[in-house]
């Protein structure tokens, strides 16, 4: 095969349109832009391997953006921390379905990679003293859970995922990263159980790039747009993860999705967590600051699953705001506007123009919104794909590693805990970076791709782009996110889900007769579109089937039916693979690492999930 950047011939010819390839060699592809694909793209720069990454939108516009409240370290800067405290906040959190080595792992390197991003120059708040200024979030204690809540999350005001994501992007480009921007992944090339490279769409120009390397890393983040209300972006459409399933693996624990309790009513816009952290509370219609009756100990800072709960249940119950009563209030309006200036300025003008509120003197109208996915494709903790074959339900995929949102490490299991994604993507990206420089040699000489490594991708591409049927994608795609909303929210029952897996496998077979109007392939946001729903409905499947299978409630997985967590039947992780010509849904399972890394930590029992 020729080198970078050479056109190679046209694949067959479909529909009487030959699609030229240009072909790229590198030592490793990383696909996606934000914290985590940045982060183990300068891991792999600075190894010295060949690192192309590529991204479908400009990467400081991709979605670690938009993250606001901090990131977990146990610095201990505002009184006495421990990683092993955060481990076992973290593992409680989890509902006990995250795996313990990858849990140590996370909080053990935490504080080094809080450090590594301070040096690099992201711009954290700061105390008195200098030290990083580190704020209270959901469900973070000291002392094993027995003494008072940690303030163990590290911010830059309320925008420490901007400052992130820009810190990132500028030390990649101080690396001599490749970046092939507004390119979009279409499909893996996968050869005898290996990947071997990716195909992809340049936006700008209408071109096909096949990009062959020793490794592949998914960084594509989360699938929140499934859903009607999400704090997602519009392009988090878990294109990674729906590669993967399509590729024939499996994907893990999608029934978890986490909806955090304060989106703004309406508009869906995320007002972080770290505004409770400040001291903002709840209120229901009586007035009444209700936490203090589901969990009085640490009442607002919950974790995100009891609070998205008892805000649900007070809706229900007639107790909700606003003329509907279909909300709850978020008070900031006793705190001294100063703090507002300082440590919450973007969610203070975000309430004004998507509320129309002044957080100084009126609560912001809230609602429990989707917010980030704790399943996705199966890793270990150095980022590598993992797939269960017979006995073993830890296998290697050879050249594939996923990091961020999209993968599932586990250290998130059935609830993540506020400001543990922001530092999943630096640990884990750095971790994955650290893996290949072992695994990957410099230069090394690729064998040829096989003559038809394109041609899969290729087919899906001409599908959409000459689809004639009569169904508007736009339609489609609220068919879906409506189907979700409804059958697969912050509480579940067998009935509705039932009824809400026959609803989504419909609107997958409804997918072959979508139909697209602009047949172009530069610039054509309805091709684009089309390729993300094809994406997110097979993303949407597993996770109603994954939730209908699973018979308890652990986590953000709710279910009025089987009110308790099930240890016995149920502590492990779902494993949901489709066939696609089919329509089906296979379902398998495999056990949670109940181990810690080291022998420096014990093994965190099961027991009661109280706060
Ligand atoms: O509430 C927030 O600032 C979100 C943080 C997170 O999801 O980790």
């Amino acid at each position: 095969m020729a080198g970078n950047g050479t056109i190679n011939g046209a694949a067959p010819a479909r529909n009487g349109v030959a699609y030229p390839i240009t072909d790229h060699t590198f030592d490793v592809v990383v696909i996606g832009a934000g914290g985590a694909g940045l982060r183990a793209t300068v891991g792999c720069a600075k190894a010295g391997l060949r690192t192309a990454c590529i991204s479908k939108v400009f990467p400081t516009r991709s979605h670690t953006v938009a993250a606001q409240g901090g990131v977990a370290a146990s610095l201990g800067n505002m009184g006495p921390d421990d990683w092993k405290w955060h481990m076992y906040d973290t593992v409680k959190g989890s509902d006990w379905l995250g795996d313990q080595d990858s849990i140590e792992y996370l909080c053990r390197n935490a504080p080094e990679a809080v450090y590594e991003l301070e040096h690099w120059g992201v711009p954290f708040s700061r105390t008195e003293d200098g030290r990083i200024y580190q704020r209270p979030f959901g469900g973070m204690t000291t002392e094993f859970g027995k003494g008072p809540p940690a303030q163990r999350t590290c911010a830059a005001a309320d925008r420490t995922g901007h400052a992130m994501l820009h810190t990132l992007y500028g030390q990649a480009l101080r690396h001599h990263t490749e970046f092939f921007i507004e390119y979009f992944a279409i499909d893996l090339v996968m050869e005898d159980g290996r990947c071997r490279g990716v195909v992809c769409l340049k936006l700008d120009d209408g071109t096909i790039h096949r990009f062959r390397a020793q490794l592949v890393m998914l960084a594509t983040g989360g699938y929140g747009r499934a859903f009607f209300s999400a704090t997602s972006a519009h392009t988090c459409t878990g294109d990674g993860n729906a590669m993967v399933l399509r590729a024939g693996l499996p994907l893990q624990d999608m029934e978890f999705v986490q909806f955090h309790p304060t989106g703004i009513y309406g508009a869906g816009c995320l007002i972080t967590e770290g505004a409770r952290g400040e001291g903002g509370y709840l209120t229901n219609s009586e007035g009444e600051r209700f936490m203090e009756r589901y969990a009085p100990s640490v009442k607002d800072l919950a974790p995100r699953d009891m609070v998205s709960r008892a805000m649900t249940i007070e809706i229900r119950e007639g107790r909700g705001v606003g003329r509907n009563k279909d909300h709850i209030y978020l008070h900031l309006d006793h705190l001294d506007p100063r703090i507002l200036h300082e440590r919450l300025p973007g969610i203070s003008e975000s309430s004004k123009i998507f509320a129309g509120v002044d957080v100084t003197r009126e609560p912001i109208p809230v609602l429990p919104t989707v917010h980030y996915n704790m399943g996705g494709i199966p890793t270990n903790y150095h980022g590598e794909v993992v797939v269960k074959k017979g006995t073993d339900p830890d296998v290697v995929v050879p050249g594939l590693m996923a990091i961020g949102e999209a993968a599932c490490v586990s250290v998130h299991g059935a609830n993540r805990l506020g400001s543990n994604s922001l530092i999943d993507l630096v640990v884990f990206g750095r971790a994955a970076g650290l893996r290949a420089a072992e695994v990957v040699t410099p230069g090394a000489d690729q064998a040829d791709l096989p003559a038809d490594s394109a041609d899969k991708a290729l087919a899906r591409l001409d599908f959409f782009r000459n689809a004639k049927g009569d169904i508007p994608t736009a339609e489609l795609r609220l068919r879906m996110q409506k189907v979700m909303q409804n059958h697969c929210a912050v509480y579940r029952t067998g009935a509705t889900l039932a009824e809400g897996a026959a609803l989504i496998h419909e609107v997958w077979e409804a997918r072959d007769h979508v139909g697209i109007t602009d047949r172009s392939l530069i610039w054509n946001s309805d091709l684009v579109e089309t390729l993300e729903l094809d994406n997110l409905i097979v993303q949407a499947v597993v996770t109603m089937d994954g939730a209908a299978n699973r018979t308890e409630s652990r986590g953000a997985h709710a279910r009025e039916d089987y009110p308790d967590r099930d240890d016995k039947n149920w502590m492990k992780h779902t494993l949901a693979a489709i066939d696609p010509e089919a329509h089906a849904v296979s379902i398998d399972y495999r056990p949670v690492h109940s181990y810690p890394l080291t022998n420096e930590m014990h093994y965190i029992e099961p027991k009661a999930r109280v706060y």
